[in-house]
């Protein structure tokens, strides 16, 4: 199958200019000025952007969590995560307590196995590493292709790894060319306060985020990049939420450390004033860390345009308002953590960053597609339009204009974070690996169109 997407600007995280792509098979094979060459299919990209894939390095599919499983499994998530212009997801394999970390990742693999509409990668999120642990971590990185892991300063009993253990997988990461993704808060210090809150009779969501102060972010931050620096290993700080915890990563980076760390879009766009919805609505931003005051998002954005920050994910973790965020009615605490987000990433950004003139539009690529294919271990067969590499493109539309809303929206929950927002920039057409999984906004893909991607060991930019 030949397919030929003609006269749109394409733009990578370093070129842009007008010209022709030629994608046989899954993959690019040749880019040029007017091409003529016979193709099956032949798309008109005039007045488009033809952009890399996105590809969202934090998502949460099918995943158990506070007392519920997401909303979306595989299938729905990566369907939604299509239609947003993303082609690949890197989403998280969970280690339960005790268990093994291969059998850990059989069962994400079965999750997971012929529903995506896009390609996949897993993380493993290692919550034990005792010695006979290491060799199943070695295992991962050496054959299974998944190079990156997880772990918790969080959610004590459940995920949160001490310090003994975080440092043992840093050590390990550092030798063998993995990476260590931190979920950055101090989780013990803020069950206490959780509790206090509760003694007080504060129950409603706002308490989610006035008990998950930035300092404990802060400190979180503050050890990871100590521990990492200790173990003499690499770093990357997940959905990093405010200026205080950000300006440790500055701190770090300014010194030559090799601290990495994303943002996602509802700290970018969202605050702490969300809460303060009538009635229980304030549950629907109940995610951690929580949405902070609004003036952190200036702080954010001057973090992305600087390259302190270098990736922007989703974290998506949808829970439907009705029946499972409302496990928390009586309780904050109880309220299953975590907000959708797959389907708008790239329109948000390019809304809110590159029409605001916040960032540029080949920063716009590099934050929402290269950089973490750089340091994720998938560039450059991931992450840029080049002769070679995988055929994942997106044909975005920069004029039209949309109203995000959940009555429209494909992820399989019953609100959106961002219900309302008008943004200007909208995926049309979408190739995974060569084929149209989207086309004018329809999804003409089917389950299993998505493969799993191995993953090479980290080549950090
Ligand atoms: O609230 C969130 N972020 N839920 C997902 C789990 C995590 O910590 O990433
Ligand atoms: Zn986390
Ligand atoms: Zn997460």
């Amino acid at each position: 199958m030949k397919t030929l997407i003609k006269n749109g600007r394409v733009v990578t995280a370093q070129d842009d200019y007008f010209g022709d792509i030629l994608v046989e098979g899954q993959f690019i094979t040749l880019i040029g000025k007017s091409l003529t060459v016979a193709a099956d299919k032949v798309i008109d990209a005039k007045d488009k952007l033809v952009i890399p894939g996105g590809i969202d390095a934090h998502t949460h599919m099918d995943m158990p969590f506070g007392g519920t499983t997401a909303a979306d499994d595989f299938r729905t998530g990566t369907l939604a995560a299509a239609h947003g212009g993303t082609t690949t997801i890197i989403d998280f394999a969970i280690q339960a307590k005790g268990q093994s970390i291969l059998e850990a990742l059989e069962i994400w693999h079965k999750k997971a196995a012929d529903k995506t509409a896009i390609d996949y990668g897993f993380h493993m999120i290692v919550t034990d590493l005792t010695d006979k642990h290491i060799p199943e971590m070695k295992a991962l990185i050496a054959h299974e292709g998944i190079t990156s892991f997880k772990l918790f300063m969080a959610y004590p009993g459940v995920l949160l790894a001490d310090d003994a253990t975080i440092f043992r997988a840093m050590s390990l990461a550092g030798d063998h060319g993995g990476l260590i993704c931190m979920h950055a808060e101090n989780g013990v210090v803020i069950n206490e306060i959780v509790s206090r809150a509760l003694a007080q009779g504060k129950t409603a969501p706002k308490y989610h985020a006035l008990t998950r102060p930035t300092a404990a972010e802060a400190e979180g931050v503050n050890r990871s990049i100590a521990l990492a620096e200790m173990a003499g290993s690499p770093v990357y700080i997940v959905h990093l939420s405010c200026f205080d915890a950000l300006k440790k990563v500055q701190e770090a980076r300014d010194l030559g450390l090799p601290v990495f760390a994303e943002t996602c879009p509802q700290y970018l766009f969202l605050d702490d004033t969300y809460y303060e919805q009538e009635g229980f609505e304030g549950a629907k931003y109940v995610m951690t860390p929580p949405l902070r005051e609004a003036w952190n998002q200036d702080k954010l954005w001057t973090g992305l345009r600087m390259n302190d920050l270098q990736v922007i994910s989703t974290d998506h973790c949808p829970f439907c308002f009705k029946e499972q965020k409302a496990l928390g009615l009586n309780d904050f605490s109880k309220i299953p953590n975590g907000g959708p987000g797959v389907e708008n990433r790239l329109s948000l950004v390019y809304n809110g960053g590159v029409l605001t003139g916040k960032i540029s539009l080949n920063r716009f690529v590099e934050l929402t597609s290269t950089s973490a294919a750089k340091i994720f271990g998938l560039f450059p067969r991931k992450g840029t339009i080049a002769v070679g590499s995988d055929a994942g493109i997106v044909i975005f539309d920069p004029g039209k204009k949309f109203t995000i809303s959940a009555g429209s929206h494909h992820m399989n929950v019953d609100y959106n974070c961002y219900e309302g927002m008008v943004v200007t920039g909208a995926t049309e057409t979408v190739l995974c690996r060569g084929k149209v999984v989207i086309d004018n906004g329809l999804y003409v893909g089917k389950p299993g169109d998505g493969q799993f991607l191995k993953r090479s060991t980290v080549c950090l930019p």
